[in-house]
């Protein structure tokens, strides 16, 4: 069977990556190389069969034996070793799971479910540089991914509610202190049930605006208890590159707008980070370019693709399976909230939610190796 070298299978991504190659029996169909960027010549993971040590994963004659290579080891990693891979004459099948290279001419976003013929065309003309896509993007496009499939898309808007997991694990880490401090300095008066709400909110917002360099050293602000309305870079004309990705990224993985033969779909709005584990949520608004009924737009969704789940647009089927909480781990990508704007017959509303760790990071990545296996 084929080498497949695999970099970075022991992060945040990584692990996920390690987990759903597992359970689909990946392994049973590769003779997988395990590469370390800090402990080359130690064990690999019970995955390996006959490669049992972990090579350098800066050795670029090491990396030239794989056919294929899989990293989630980050953009850095990408940005050092991709380019001397290649001058090296290395011609494999490079899947990362980075941003670095996903703009480039001939890299493909990958996501099968919604951009099968764009990878298809790409392999028939020896494509070979594979690119996970940006997480809200790519679970975005798992749920409403029907509704550009049928041209239906004037444009798009979408209100992003992206959880801590996006900016990596220690992000997670520092989300769940600053609850566990906020919750600390209130516990005596919330024990209390006769204690005054507005004394317990007095003293929350004073912890949050005293929190240390430390206590913020990933955010840079107080997460819990708020939000930021900036994920990523500041582009200066006004964008972060988090929502700067939406159009570029959303375009560019259904195979329109800047080299291709279609104009592009305006995808614009806000991203926000709030204070979830790792599910991002969206709310979108779109305007259709013709009206079409919302039973016809849900059975399109649901028709699109096994995993997207139309969710009725109640209160009750709403707050119980439209939640970051319900949708963790899951690979569920639930779209509900359907339902036409006051604007006119053309704006819809909807929102939709997915696990930013599978379907946003690991799960694209498996899939462009099973089909580059068949
Ligand atoms: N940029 C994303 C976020 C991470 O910060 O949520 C994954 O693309």
């Amino acid at each position: 069977s084929k080498l497949v070298g695999l970099v970075g299978w022991r992060g945040m991504v990584g692990s996920v990556l390690m987990d759903r190659m597992v359970q689909e029996k990946d392994f049973d169909l590769i003779e997988p190389v395990f590469f370390s960027t800090s402990n080359a010549g130690g064990k690999a993971p019970s995955m390996a069969k006959n490669e049992t040590t972990l090579q350098d994963a800066f050795n670029i004659e090491q990396l030239k034996r794989c056919e294929i290579i899989i990293t989630a080891q980050g953009g850095d990693y990408t940005s050092e070793v991709f380019p001397k891979l290649r001058a090296a004459g290395w011609n494999g099948h490079w899947i990362d799971a980075a941003s670095t290279l996903r703009m480039e001419k001939d890299a493909v976003i990958i996501l099968d479910p919604v951009n099968m013929p764009v990878i298809k065309n790409a392999l028939a003309h020896g494509g070979n540089n594979w690119v996970g896509g940006n997480c809200t993007v790519s679970c975005m496009l798992m749920g409403v991914g029907a509704l550009y499939k049928a041209g239906l898309v004037e444009w798009m808007s979408t209100q992003t509610y992206q959880a801590a997991s996006g900016g990596g694990a220690q992000h997670m880490r520092e989300l769940l202190t600053q609850y566990g401090t906020l919750n600390a300095e209130v516990k005596a008066l919330l024990d209390d049930p006769k204690s005054a709400i507005l004394e317990i909110d007095r003293m929350v917002v004073a912890k949050q605006r005293a929190l240390t360099a430390s206590e913020t050293a990933n955010f840079g602000v107080p997460l819990g208890g708020s939000l930021i309305p900036w994920i990523d870079k500041d582009l200066g004309n006004g964008m972060s590159k988090e929502e700067w990705k939406g159009m570029a990224e959303t375009n560019k993985i259904l195979g329109m707008g800047e080299g291709f033969n279609s104009a592009a779909i305006p995808v614009d709005g806000f991203c926000v980070r709030v204070g979830a584990m790792r599910c991002h949520s969206q709310a979108l608004t779109f305007k259709l370019k013709k009206d079409v009924p919302v039973a016809d737009l849900e059975a399109m969704i649901a028709a699109d693709n096994q995993w997207v789940k139309v969710v009725p647009n109640t209160r009750e089927a709403t707050i119980k399976d439209l939640t970051p909480v319900a949708v963790t781990g899951t690979m569920t990508i639930p779209v509900g909230r359907v339902r036409k704007l006051a604007m006119g017959p053309e704006y819809v509303g909807a929102f939709t939610i997915g696990d930013q760790l599978l379907w946003g990071a690991a799960e694209p990545l498996r899939r462009m190796l099973r089909i580059l296996l068949d």
